[in-house]
C-alpha cells in the first residue's frame, strides 16, 4: 500500500500536471481540488493517524498541497480572464466596413463647375484671383468713375479705415489683374465669391458668386461673343434660343444682357419668367477700348468681349431653390439633397 507521504505528493504531482484550458475546465479544476469535497480535505483527516515523529511533517505537506492548489487556482482564473478580454476585442477582419459618410458637393460649387468646363472645353483658362481688392482693379481700371454709386459705402465692403482696399463687389477685377498682367491672347474663366453691402433676404445676400469670362485678341467681334453665349446656352440650359438686349455696364461698350429661351412649358416655366419664357441670365459686352488701355493693351490692335453672371441664381433656377439663405446655412438636411448630383 502506497504511503500516506506518497498519497500527498501524488495528488500534488496530479494537480500540477493538471492544465485547465477552458471556464469549464477549472471550475472541474476548483471542484477537485478546493470544492467541499475535495481529495485533498481527507488527508487533514490523516494527521491524527500519522505516527507523533511525522505528524508535523505530514500536516506541512497537506497544508503545502491545499495552499499550491489555491495559487495554481488563482493564476489560471487570471490568465482565463485576460483571454477572454482578447477575444472580445480581437478585430474580425471578416466583417464588413463601416462605410463612411460621403459628403455631397455645394450647389453653388456644381453649377460653377458646370460653366466653368463649358467653356474649358472650347478653350478658357481658369483665372482666380484675391478676393481683398485694391480700388484700381475693382473699379478705376473698370472704367467705374469716382463718382459712381457702385463705389458708395452704401454697397461696397471697404477694409476698415481704408477708402482704397475692398472686398471686391464682381470678378470683373480679375479681368484687370489679367490684363495688366498677360498679353493677348486672353481666353479666362474666372469663378469666384463677391461681396456687397445687402440686406440679406430670400432675394439677395451679401455674399455670393459669380463668373466671369474675358476673350481679347486681334479682331474679336460682337459676333464671336453672340455664338460663344449661344454655345454656352445650349450646353448649360439645353437652350435653342438666346437674345440679346442692349444694357450699360461701365467696362463694356456696347454692352448687352443675355436671355435665353427658357420655355413655358409648365406653371413653374410661366412665373420664373414672368409669363415671357425668356430668362435673363448674364451680363456682356464688347470691352471698352479705355478699359484695354488701362490696362497697357493696345485697343488699337486688340479688341475683345467679356461677360459675367451669379451663380446662386443659376443654381436656385435649376435646383428650384426659393431662398437664397439656404445656400450659405450649410444645414446637411438641405445639403444631403445634392448627393447625387455631380
Ligand atoms: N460685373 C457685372 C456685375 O457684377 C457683370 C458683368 C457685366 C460682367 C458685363 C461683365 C460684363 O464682364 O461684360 O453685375
Amino acid at each position: 500500500m502506497m504511503d500516506i507521504f506518497e498519497q500527498v505528493n501524488a495528488v500534488i504531482a496530479e494537480m500540477e500536471a493538471a492544465a485547465p484550458d477552458s471556464k469549464a475546465a477549472l471550475e472541474q479544476f476548483r471542484i477537485r481540488y478546493l470544492g467541499t469535497k475535495n481529495i485533498i480535505k481527507p488527508l487533514f483527516a490523516e494527521i491524527g493517524k500519522v505516527p507523533v515523529e511525522r505528524k508535523k511533517a505530514f500536516g506541512q505537506l497537506v497544508n503545502a498541497a491545499k495552499i499550491a492548489a489555491e495559487t495554481k487556482f488563482a493564476t489560471l482564473q487570471a490568465a482565463l480572464e485576460t483571454a477572454s478580454e482578447v477575444e472580445t476585442t480581437r478585430i474580425d477582419l471578416t466583417a464588413p466596413p463601416i462605410g463612411l459618410p460621403v459628403g455631397s458637393r455645394h450647389p453653388v460649387s456644381i453649377v460653377m463647375n458646370r460653366i466653368v468646363d463649358i467653356f474649358r472645353r472650347i478653350g478658357y483658362t481658369v483665372a482666380e484671383e484675391r478676393e481683398i481688392e485694391d480700388d484700381w482693379h475693382n473699379f478705376t481700371a473698370m472704367n467705374t468713375p469716382p463718382d459712381h454709386p457702385a463705389r458708395d459705402m452704401q454697397d461696397t465692403f471697404y477694409l476698415k479705415n481704408s477708402t482704397e482696399m475692398l472686398l471686391r463687389t464682381h470678378t470683373s477685377s480679375v479681368q484687370a489683374r489679367t490684363m495688366t498682367r498677360q498679353k493677348p491672347p486672353i481666353r479666362i474663366i474666372a469663378p469666384g465669391r463677391v461681396y456687397r453691402n445687402e440686406t440679406i433676404s430670400a432675394r439677395s445676400h451679401c455674399q455670393f458668386h459669380q463668373v466671369e469670362g474675358l476673350y481679347i485678341d486681334e479682331n474679336v467681334s460682337f459676333a464671336d461673343l453672340k455664338q460663344t453665349l449661344l454655345y454656352f446656352a445650349k450646353e448649360m440650359y439645353g437652350a435653342t434660343k438666346i437674345r440679346l438686349r442692349p444694357s450699360f455696364f461701365p467696362f463694356t461698350e456696347p454692352s448687352a444682357e443675355m436671355d435665353v429661351y427658357w420655355g413655358l412649358k409648365n406653371e413653374t416655366d410661366h412665373r420664373i419668367t414672368k409669363g415671357t419664357g425668356w430668362l435673363e441670365i448674364l451680363g456682356c459686352g464688347m470691352v471698352d477700348p479705355q478699359v484695354l488701355e488701362n490696362c497697357g493693351i493696345d485697343s488699337e490692335k486688340y479688341s475683345g468681349f467679356a461677360f459675367g453672371m451669379g451663380i446662386e441664381r443659376q443654381a436656385m433656377l435649376q435646383y428650384g431653390i426659393s431662398d437664397i439663405r439656404l445656400l450659405f446655412e450649410n444645414d446637411t438636411r438641405f445639403l444631403k439633397q445634392f448627393a447625387a448630383a455631380l
